[in-house]
This record gives structure tokens, sequence and C-alpha cells, in this order.
């Protein structure tokens, strides 16, 4: 399902002549939550102590991620928190979840 319409997207996309293919096929987790998380989270989920202090920032750690499912951080972007700014209309639902995925990834210690 996903990959068909991905492989549509890439269709509709080639027929098009659109320049922004290679995004819209694969969005880089990394290079999107370097820009819209990393600076409150750190580059692995552990906020800088300042932050922490000042904003409560939880840390994203293996027993977080344990108790949460992808989507559901998806929400969370998605919606914002108190002081999280929303993502909804700013980052598509396949943005959000290499978000999430990268996450996973980096905080749980699976990706150095
Ligand atoms: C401005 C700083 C800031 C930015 C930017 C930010 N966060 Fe947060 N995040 C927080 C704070 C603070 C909390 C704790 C809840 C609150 O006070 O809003 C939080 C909570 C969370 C939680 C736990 C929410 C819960 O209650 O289950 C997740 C997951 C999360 N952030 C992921 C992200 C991701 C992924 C991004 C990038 C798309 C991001 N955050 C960007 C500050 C930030």
């Amino acid at each position: 399902m996903k990959t068909s319409a991905v492989v549509l997207g890439l269709m509709v996309g080639l027929a098009a002549g659109t320049p922004r293919l290679a995004a819209q096929a694969a969005p880089d987790g990394k290079a999107l939550y370097d820009k819209n998380c990393k600076a409150c989270h750190g580059s692995k989920g552990v906020p800088p102590a300042a932050l922490a202090k000042r904003m409560k920032t939880p840390t994203i750690d293996e027993a977080y991620l344990a108790k949460v499912s992808d989507d559901s951080m998806a929400r969370v972007m998605e919606n914002g928190t108190k002081n999280m700014k929303p993502m909804k209309g700013k980052a598509t639902p396949e943005d959000l979840a290499a978000i999430a995925k990268y996450t996973r990834e980096v905080a749980g210690g699976s990706k150095q």
C-alpha cells in the first residue's frame, strides 16, 4: 500500500518533471530530527541540562520508547504539547514517521 503510493507519487512526479522526487520518496529522519528536535531533546534524546531544568524536557530513552509507539510519537509531534509547537501542516505524515523512526533508533541506542 505504502510502496504503491510512493511508486504512484514517483510516476506522477516524473510526469510533471518535479525536482523534489528524492525528498518525497524518502524523508531524511536524521535531518528532520536535527532541524526540529535536537535543540531541545539533544542529538540522542537526552536534553541539554539547562533546558531539562527550565522546561522539564523529558529524556527520550529506551524505557520511554518501550511505552510509546511510533504512531503516538508522530501524534505528539503533529499536535504539539505545552512547550512543543505543533508540526501539523509543516510536516507530512511521512516526515513525522521518519522522525519517529529515527528518534527510536538514536534514542533507543541502536544507532550511534
Ligand atoms: C522547544 C523545545 C522542544 C522542541 C523543539 C521539541 N520538543 Fe519534544 N518536548 C519538549 C518538552 C519541554 C517536552 C515535555 C512536555 C512539555 O512540556 O511540552 C517534550 C516532550 C516530548 C515527547 C514526550 C511527549 C509525551 O508526553 O509523551 C516526545 C516524544 C518529544 N518531545 C519528541 C519531540 C520530537 C520528535 C521533536 C522534533 C519534531 C520535538 N520533541 C521537539 C521540548 C521540545
